[in-house]
């Protein structure tokens, strides 16, 4: 049993805690606004849940799920996430979150860029790619010839390593894309972002055949 702090609770944080929650965990979820205003999630959720500010979900989660858009003013509690693998499933938009230059130039992802905003944190890409539902619809047992595969990208193989175990526990194999510097390979517009259902080799080779020239 261990307890994940999730940041965001909107489609993505939302759908993962009902996954973690489903597989053993317990969950404690924050917005950018009062705790209260989670009061109507945390009831559906149930016992394993419970609302927190960001800073609170980020001190009590053994790891912790960042399901946020990037910034680049940063907004996330820095000191209570330092220590922490800090799980990241923001893709950056430009038409959503304004331009990023250093990142549309192809000096830096998106993820180096989070990383360096949480430099006290191992930041590790993951979910980025499915849509949040299909985290819980598309989930299958181990060998079942069905069973997708999803990319997960770090500076830190632990930090692939806990992702991979939750990937798992939902019912999907993982294919390491590290180290952050390659993860704009599953970012929007790329073959393994379009593509719907994946199994381990068709995403293997999506993320072969990715172009960094493909627009967003
Ligand atoms: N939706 C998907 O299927 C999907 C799939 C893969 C990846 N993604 C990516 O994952 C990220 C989250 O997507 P989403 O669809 O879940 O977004 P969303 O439904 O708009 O939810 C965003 C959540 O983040 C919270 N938030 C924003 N800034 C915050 C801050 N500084 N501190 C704490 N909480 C904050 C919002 O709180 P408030 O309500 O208080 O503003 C809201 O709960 C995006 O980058 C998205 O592109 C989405």
């Amino acid at each position: 049993m261990a307890t994940i702090g999730i940041i965001g609770a909107g489609e993505v944080g939302s759908h993962i805690a009902r996954a973690a929650i489903v597989s053993g965990y317990d969950v404690v979820i924050a917005n950018s606004r009062e705790a209260s205003t989670l009061s109507g999630l945390v009831a559906e959720l149930g016992p394993s849940a419970s609302a927190s500010t960001a800073a609170g979900a980020a001190a009590a989660g053994d790891f912790v799920l960042v399901a946020v858009p990037l910034r680049l003013v940063n907004d996330m509690p820095v000191e209570a996430l330092a220590g922490k693998v800090v799980i990241d499933t923001n893709n950056y938009m430009a038409w959503r979150d304004g331009n990023y230059p250093i990142v549309d130039s192809g000096e830096k992802t998106e993820h180096e860029l989070r990383q360096e905003q949480l430099p006290a944190s191992k930041v590790v890409k993951a979910f980025t790619h499915i849509q949040a539902p299909r985290i819980i619809a598309w989930g299958r047992s181990r060998g079942s010839l069905d069973r997708l595969a999803l990319a997960a990208s770090s500076d830190f193989p632990e930090a692939v390593e806990i992702v991979a175990r939750l990937y798992a526990q939902f019912g999907f194999d993982t294919v390491d894309n590290s180290p952050l510097s390659e993860s704009w390979r599953t970012r929007p517009g790329q073959p393994a972002w379009k593509q719907e259902r994946q199994t381990r080799s068709k995403l293997i080779a999506n993320l072969v055949g990715a172009n960094r020239t493909i627009p967003r």
